[in-house]
């Protein structure tokens, strides 16, 4: 045995912190259940697989603190099949969890920072595939920023490895929202701190709807920052940049990996999509703004219209403000920002989607890039009850809220007090279903029963409750981002 434990060493505990504690503890379980226990029926024509991915912990931190998006990757995937629901759970085999599996504990310290590492693990690729699943070209993967994609096999839900197109992709970053142009099937995504480092360079990647890399070309940020999401429209690509600091003098001191810190700018980059990089607009915001994650971008009328979840603050719960030791909470809000074509860098007008707080919003995938009536988004609707407690990424949602943009109506899913959805996954009932009509799957954390649920909901009628909860026997530990993939697509 090449990792023995010397005797009288203290067993393997878990800090008592709130990354580790109670609802959010660490589950590590990798399962197999067929036939889950389903209330009500799985629709008929619901076939395929619900992936959700998150961060789970396979070892204690290494410096006695971490925070939770520095966790494994864990996939849970519930496959539906003519009515029956079957769970499998898997870690995401990266080389870091094979390292530290090997090794019996944690080899890699600090979030994002190689500086505090076991010594054996130099080198080895730092990557935790724990924050997106997607499907594109007939291939999975677990994406994480601040690595290359791992693939993983939907079937068997092995690890396959680091995806890099061939030996197309010359960046070690990658982001964990691509954008899928329902139109023309291509797949654009990012990279920020492409060689590993903070760095203003930002690779922009255009995939083929066939899966091979067509173009990465590169465009300078005005600062080193967390860049977790952007759009697209039919001929725009649109990034928001905010000051969440990565400065890597800080991470060479072990100090947090972002800092907020509003001294400096936000910034809308705007590229048209056929000319690149070359054509870039930059329009200054006329507040300090922070992107969250995005519904969608859409042209119309000599128009070009964002959507996006915007804060007018940092994420205190994970990085600090550079100055405020107790910054006040400044939750994201859903924003339609304008843009006329005609002077795009004249700068834009906003206004305010939906008047509660919230995130992890989507539409109908299909209908990306066009004018949604419909959206979806995760909310704290305080009428329907109580807040629940804080956790390691913030403020739970207490409910779902759909929204009408053409009426104006809202409706809520209340999963009951104690509960709190995740992002909620929309899955259209049929190839052809009108936009908006579909399926909403979202998983549902019992924190008095100690487990999960995973129901699905008529997207628009959510306030009917579920036609089916399925009954998951054991806690699933919050995830982040998940995607269905139809049957006929995965045989
Ligand atoms: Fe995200």
């Amino acid at each position: 045995m090449t990792h023995q434990t010397p005797p009288g060493t203290p067993g393997l505990r878990f800090p008592d912190i709130l990354t580790f504690r109670d609802w959010f503890a660490p589950v590590r379980i990798e399962a197999d259940i067929v036939d889950l226990e389903v209330e009500g029926s799985i629709p008929p024509g619901l076939d395929g697989a619900f992936f959700r991915l998150g961060a789970d912990a396979q070892y204690p931190p290494m410096h006695g603190e971490d925070i939770y998006l520095n966790g494994d990757g864990m996939l849970t995937r519930i496959v539906f099949d003519n009515g029956h629901a079957d769970l499998r759970s898997r870690f995401i085999r990266t080389e870091r969890f094979k390292a530290e599996r090997a090794a019996r504990r944690s080899l890699f310290g600090h979030y994002r920072n190689p500086y505090f590492d076991d010594p054996s693990v130099a080198g080895v690729d730092r990557g935790t595939a724990n924050t997106t699943v997607h499907w594109h070209a007939g291939k999975l993967y677990a994406l994480k920023e601040d690595n290359r994609p791992m693939q993983v096999d939907p079937i068997t839900m092995e690890t396959i490895g680091i995806e890099d197109f061939g030996g197309k992709l010359d960046t070690v970053t990658f982001t964990a929202h691509p954008k899928v142009d329902p139109v023309t099937g291509e797949m654009l995504a990012f990279s920020y701190n492409p060689r590993g480092t903070a760095s203003r360079e930002t690779v922009i990647h255009t995939i083929s709807a066939a899966g091979e890399l067509l173009r990465s070309e590169s465009f300078e940020a005005p600062y080193a920052s967390m860049l977790h999401d952007f759009l697209i429209s039919e001929n725009w690509i649109i990034f928001t940049f905010g000051p969440m600091i990565n400065d890597w003098e800080r991470v060479k001191e072990g100090k947090p990996f972002f800092v907020w810190d509003p001294s400096y700018p936000s910034r809308v980059a705007l590229i048209p999509r056929k000319e690149g990089v070359a054509g870039i607009i930059w329009v200054d915001c006329p507040d300090t703004v922070f992107e969250t994650h995005n519904l969608n971008a859409f042209e119309e009328d000599g128009k070009l219209h964002l959507d996006h979840f915007i804060a007018r603050g940092g994420w205190y719960v994970n990085f600090p403000h550079v100055s405020d030791p107790n910054p006040p909470e400044k939750p994201p809000f859903a924003e339609r920002w304008t843009f006329d074509l005609n002077d795009i860098a004249a700068g834009y007008t906003s206004q305010r989607l939906f008047h509660l707080p919230g995130d992890m919003p989507t539409v109908d995938p299909r209908f990306l890039l066009s004018h949604c009536r419909h959206r979806w988004v995760g909310t704290i609707n305080k009428q329907l009850g109580p807040m629940l407690p804080f956790g390691p990424m913030g403020p739970p949602f207490n409910c779902l809220a759909q929204i009408d943009e053409l009426t104006g109506e809202h409706q809520w899913f209340y999963p009951g007090p104690n509960a709190a959805p995740e992002e909620p996954v929309f899955v259209p009932k049929s190839p052809d279903a009108p936009e908006g009509d579909g399926w909403l799957l979202c998983c549902i954390g019992r924190r008095d029963l100690n487990r999960s649920d995973l129901v699905i909901l008529d997207s628009l009628n959510i306030g009917a409750g579920p036609v089916a909860t399925i009954k998951i026997p054991f806690r699933l530990r919050y995830a982040f981002h998940g995607c269905f993939v139809p049957a006929a697509e995965l045989a």
